[in-house]
């Protein structure tokens, strides 16, 4: 495997695959891999012929009283991991690389990142939208994998692509989940014993919801306050959002529409904020 450290060998490499006439898949993440990036690398490797994975702890997506500094990191580990699924390329560059002096260009996806944990993180959105851009012009992919843990942030990044003419497939993934069903995250590492057991919740929540649903309950309301109840069975828990929207858009949904639902929640675990949700 081989590990790029600036954008300008990074595209270097990158252009040499493509005239090659090698099909490129990227998967960007912020590190300390688990079950759930490895899921989104198995699938590049399968669609393309060569596949890039990048480590980059943004700075322009974490507000100022959030974690960045306490963001968990352990590149030594994350590259054995990687080199064990066969990646080609690690790109994992410095933020002064990234965001050199006089750095002032920024994208904005505007309504749908007023909402769900655009609301929450106001400028989160911008720092995703703008990193991500750069990174596809570093490495020049084929096909971009995501997750559907972060829901708002695949649709977001689906848009700028249709917005912005991006010449790049944007693959949404299954969410990655432990055994008692919470979804895997590098903040779960935050979490104590107890708080680790009550992070259920979440997972629990929207089974219940998953359970109304296909029962055929359909009011958006009723089944946001079913999980409400849930939650309120934890009492380490502590509810920011629970929500029900159309994927299309994310307007607010007073009822569910068949193939188009998005409900999601974030929960506080003692001062660990976790998000998770399902699509119907
Ligand atoms: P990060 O949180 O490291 O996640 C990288 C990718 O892995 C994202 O697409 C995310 O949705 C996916 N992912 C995380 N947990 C998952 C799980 N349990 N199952 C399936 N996929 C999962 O998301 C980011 O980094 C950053 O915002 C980034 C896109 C890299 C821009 O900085």
């Amino acid at each position: 495997m081989e590990i790029v450290n600036s954008a300008k060998d990074m595209q270097m490499v990158a252009e040499d695959y493509r005239l090659e006439g090698k099909k490129i898949g990227f998967v960007p993440t912020m590190g300390y891999l688990h079950e759930g990036h490895l899921s989104l690398v198995r699938q590049a490797k399968k669609d393309n012929d060569v596949v890039i994975v990048s480590i980059f702890v943004n700075p322009l997506q974490f507000a100022p009283n959030e974690d960045y500094e306490s963001y968990p990191r352990d590149i030594k580990r994350d590259e054995d991991l990687l080199k064990k699924e066969g990646v080609d390329v690690l790109f994992y560059p410095s933020v002064q690389d990234m965001y050199p002096d006089g750095f002032q260009t920024y994208v904005q996806v505007e309504n749908l990142t007023k909402v769900l944990e655009g609301r929450s993180r106001p400028t989160h959105f911008r720092g995703v939208a703008t990193v991500v851009l750069k990174l596809f012009n570093i490495t020049k992919p084929h096909r971009a994998y995501f997750g559907k843990k972060d829901a708002q942030q695949l649709i977001v990044i689906k848009r700028m692509v249709r917005d912005l003419n991006l010449d790049v497939e944007i693959v949404g993934m299954p969410i990655v989940r432990e055994e008692d069903g919470l979804a895997m995250s590098s903040r779960n590492k935050y979490l104590n014993g107890e708080e680790r057991k009550q992070a259920v919740c979440l997972y629990r929540a929207l089974r219940r919801a998953e359970e109304l649903i296909e029962g055929g309950v359909c009011d958006a309301e009723r089944i946001k306050k079913e999980m409400e109840d849930v939650i309120k069975r934890y009492p380490l828990a502590e509810i920011d959002y629970i929500s029900i929207n159309r994927i299309s858009d994310l307007g607010e949904l007073d009822r569910v529409e068949d193939g188009n639902t998005l409900v999601s929640l974030a929960v506080r675990i003692g001062k660990t904020r976790l998000i998770d949700n399902m699509w119907f």
